[in-house]
């Protein structure tokens, strides 16, 4: 058993923040966050999700990585060490998620590939003349070519889990993320500086509370949940490989401001455009890929700027891509697998699984009038996800209480100012608020 060995571990406190912040920011915060936005009336979405970010997300963050760090296993694993009964099950539902999520992830992650290399065979010229939609429906509709380039990202997804935490995952989050997000300052430069850009900066900026629904509602909950990489056992994974001496509530609000910064930046880099160019902005999800192209036509060096931000978008979403493969394998690994064979079985078993949404791009299969990647992303992130939510939230505010106030202040060595407060909203305030979101909210 691997009981015995040596639990693997991250180099750094800054590696384990930059490893979990690139859990965090991924295809998330740049490709769903603008296009949700969008299909959500703007600026007053983006108020209410902000809210839920550092109410309801930092809470389960925090609570996730004070089970993991205590426990030092899976998801899994995890509930059982900790507390048994039916807990393990939260869990399970958690690698269901990682599961499904990674599917229709690694299509998306394909797209990136894509749009990297098309910016030098291309895509430029295109965009200057008014076509980046044609580009992008030409492509998802060319169902060979999207699950080659799904293969792809998988491949690489896969390889990176293969070498582990300090060699692997940790190693490339430390370069990446800083380059993310230079690059996405100059951009905004580009972007709000283009004719027609203040429309897009008031419907982003301005709050229209009249178009806020509870579908929106619920969809700014889905979102945070994806976009901080929570529900799904994510940060108790991520959090079993921390050092005992690491202040976790520090580490949360960190990952949390550095998620919703990338988010809010990509906003300020969409919207301008979006107007500017006369798109709809409840496109759905081409939206960044049909105006950022469009962007990067009207600057010098169009090719290498169009070059550069997909080569960061690819990167972004191969951060986020293997935490979620590091969950479902870290279940096998701790049940006595091998880390290559649990990474390229659950690697080659989530590639399958992905298939019919590389292929629903192009229409059909559909779930119920859904297109199926719509579907998979649907119940994942605005039902499996806020449900982990609930359930961790329980466990932290009424079943391991004590254990998770020793274990947030490091034994009670160092203090946490927000405890009362992190532990009503565990215990009523998050469950209450995602149960009611769900009743009033849920809609296909
Ligand atoms: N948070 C990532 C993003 O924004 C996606 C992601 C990675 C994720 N790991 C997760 C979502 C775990 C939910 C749960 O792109």
């Amino acid at each position: 058993m691997t009981q015995d060995v040596q639990r693997e571990q991250w180099g750094s406190k800054i590696g384990f923040i930059l490893a979990a912040a690139g859990s965090a920011v991924g295809l998330g915060n740049i490709w769903r966050f603008p296009y949700v936005t969008g299909q959500n009336g703007g600026a007053a979405f983006v108020l209410i999700y902000l809210a839920i970010v550092f109410i309801i997300g930092f809470s389960v963050m925090l609570a996730e990585m004070a089970i993991g760090r205590k426990a030092q296993l899976n998801a899994v694993g995890s509930f059982s060490k900790l507390a048994g009964g039916l807990w393990p099950l939260v869990g399970w539902m958690g690698v269901a998620a990682g599961f499904i999520i990674l599917s229709f992830y690694a299509v998306i992650g394909g797209w990136t590939i894509k749009y990297f290399i098309h910016s030098f065979t291309g895509l430029m010229a295109d965009a200057a003349a008014g076509k980046a939609g044609d580009v992008f429906g030409g492509f998802v509709t060319n169902t060979m070519q999207v699950i080659l380039y799904q293969a792809g990202f998988m491949l690489v997804t896969i390889w990176v889990v293969y070498k582990g935490i300090g060699e692997g995952i940790e190693k490339y989050c430390k370069i990446l993320m800083p380059a993310l997000f230079l690059i996405l300052l100059i951009l905004i430069g580009r972007s709000v500086t283009l004719e027609g850009a203040g429309k897009g900066l008031e419907f982003y900026l301005k709050p229209d509370f009249s178009k806020i629904t509870g579908a929106s509602i619920s969809a700014a909950l889905g979102q945070a949940f994806f976009s901080l990489s929570l529900g799904m056992g994510c940060m108790i994974t991520y959090g079993s490989y921390v050092d005992r001496k690491t202040a976790l509530p520090g580490a949360a609000i960190q990952v949390c401001f550095i998620d919703t910064m990338v988010a809010i930046l990509a906003g300020l880099v969409i919207f301008p455009a979006v107007f500017a160019f006369g798109v709809d902005a409840g496109a759905g999800p081409g939206l960044t890929f049909v105006t950022l192209p469009s962007v990067f036509a009207k600057m010098p060096g169009a090719m290498i700027w169009s070059g550069l931000f997909f080569l960061l978008l690819f990167i972004a979403a191969l951060t986020s891509a293997i935490s979620l493969l590091e969950v479902v394998s870290a279940y096998f690994i701790d049940k006595g697998w091998s880390r290559p064979q649990a990474a390229i079985i659950m690697g080659l078993l989530i590639f399958v699984l992905g298939i019919p949404s590389a292929m629903s791009l192009a229409g059909a299969p559909k779930v119920a009038g859904k297109d199926f990647l719509d579907a998979m992303d649907f119940i994942s992130s605005n039902v499996l996800l806020p449900l982990g939510g609930v359930f961790i939230s329980l466990f932290v505010g009424w079943f391991w209480t004590s254990d998770a106030e020793k274990e947030v202040t490091n034994e009670g060595t160092l203090t946490f100012g927000l405890m009362s407060m992190w532990i009503w909203v565990c215990r009523v305030i998050a469950p209450a608020a995602i149960l009611y979101i769900f009743y009033t909210g849920l809609k296909w």
